[in-house]
């Protein structure tokens, strides 16, 4: 057993998103180190390990195995969708604090069953990775509602959309493995960020388009309502637009309409948060890049597994609400 104050975590999946993970471990300045990985891959598992000196394992169990002799003090789960129930269930039972990435499993089966191994083991922490609750103009813009600033909030816009030609032919638009497409993908970040920021959407309507034939769809555009708002000055039923692409420029835009103005973040200009009043002046105010949320979501895994507070990581049961979401529009099908 090794004694330390650093939060030593193992990464289970050596793929792209766990790149991010290691690069915000790094900017922790320490308090959080990654000191092992999974993957079969060989040459995943090899970059990773020898960026970070962690030990490389070909199998997850066979990391969360060693978990106690390498001081770990959590797992997070990078892995496609459709491989994290067995790895969960695993961890969880070995007593090992869980951060899995979005979205929590590829169907809502797998999504529910994965919830339900995280309630029978209560005193283990369990979240999913919805970064963008993290992002500090996210923060900002919870922090104004509630101010009252925009009056009594009406709409919430949400754009996650760009060009990735290269998923035609990955596991994410293989409908087996990832069980939707650009809806589940980037939509899924979009349903728990309107969650957070309003409170839990009902679909109303959905369409979908596909541009690769006999893949999942590369285009979503969905419409919610909020019944029950979760923060004061937002209207009972507030609709809510989500586009999510796959095949088109790209959009990353957040906006939040209420009577008295509306409040913008654009991904593309990170460090402006833009307030517009009803007649269109607008004052834009300095705000920190959502390139930091990642270790902020870190730092508060981190927190949350040494028995803190888990402040606003999203928990499984707001896994589970995503998917009930991206199963109701119907994975790659029309809704209406
Ligand atoms: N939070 C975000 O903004 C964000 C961004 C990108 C991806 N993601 C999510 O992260 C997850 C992974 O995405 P990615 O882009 O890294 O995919 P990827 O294909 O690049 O990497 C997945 C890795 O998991 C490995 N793997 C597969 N089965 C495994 C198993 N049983 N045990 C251990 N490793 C296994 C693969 O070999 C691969 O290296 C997806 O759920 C994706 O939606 C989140």
């Amino acid at each position: 057993m090794v004694a330390t104050s650093t939060f030593r975590i193992g990464i289970i999946g050596a793929g792209g998103i766990a790149g991010a993970h290691v690069a915000s471990a790094t900017e922790t300045g320490g308090a959080v180190e990654v000191v092992a990985v999974a993957d079969p891959v060989e040459a995943s598992r090899e970059k990773l390990a020898s960026q970070t000196g962690a030990e490389g394992f070909q199998d997850a169990g066979a990391l969360i195995d060693r978990a106690k002799d390498l001081g770990l003090g959590g797992v997070v789960v990078c892995t496609p969708p459709s491989a994290r129930l067995d790895i969960v269930e695993r961890a969880l039972k070995a007593g090992l604090p869980v951060l899995c990435e979005k979205p929590l499993a590829h169907t809502l089966a797998d999504a529910k069953r994965v919830a339900e191994l995280g309630a029978a083991h209560p005193k283990t922490p369990a979240f999913v990775a919805y970064c963008h609750r993290f992002a500090p103009a996210v923060t900002e813009m919870a922090r104004q509602i509630e101010s009252g600033r925009l009056g009594t909030v009406t709409r919430f816009e949400n754009v996650f959309a760009c060009d990735l030609p290269g998923h035609k032919d990955k596991w994410f638009s293989d409908l087996t493995l990832a069980g939707g497409g650009a809806f589940i993908d980037m939509g899924s970040h979009s349903v728990d960020l309107l969650a957070f920021l309003l409170g839990r959407g009902e679909i109303v309507g959905a369409v979908t388009d596909r541009a690769w034939p006999g893949r999942a769809e590369t285009s979503a555009t969905v419409l919610l309502k909020v019944p029950s708002p979760v923060r004061p000055n937002i209207r009972k039923g507030v609709a809510a637009v989500i586009e999510s692409g796959w095949a088109e420029s790209s959009r990353f835009t957040l906006t939040v309409v209420g009577t008295n103005g509306l409040l913008h973040y654009d991904y593309e200009k990170p460090t402006e948060l833009v307030f517009k009043d009803l007649v269109g002046q607008a004052e834009v105010s300095p705000i920190e890049t959502h390139g930091v949320r990642f270790r902020l979501q870190l730092e508060a895994f981190a927190r949350a597994a040494m028995g803190g507070e888990p402040g606003c990581l999203s928990t499984f049961a707001d896994g589970v609400h995503a998917a009930e979401v991206v199963d109701r529009a119907g994975g790659s099908s029309n809704l209406l």
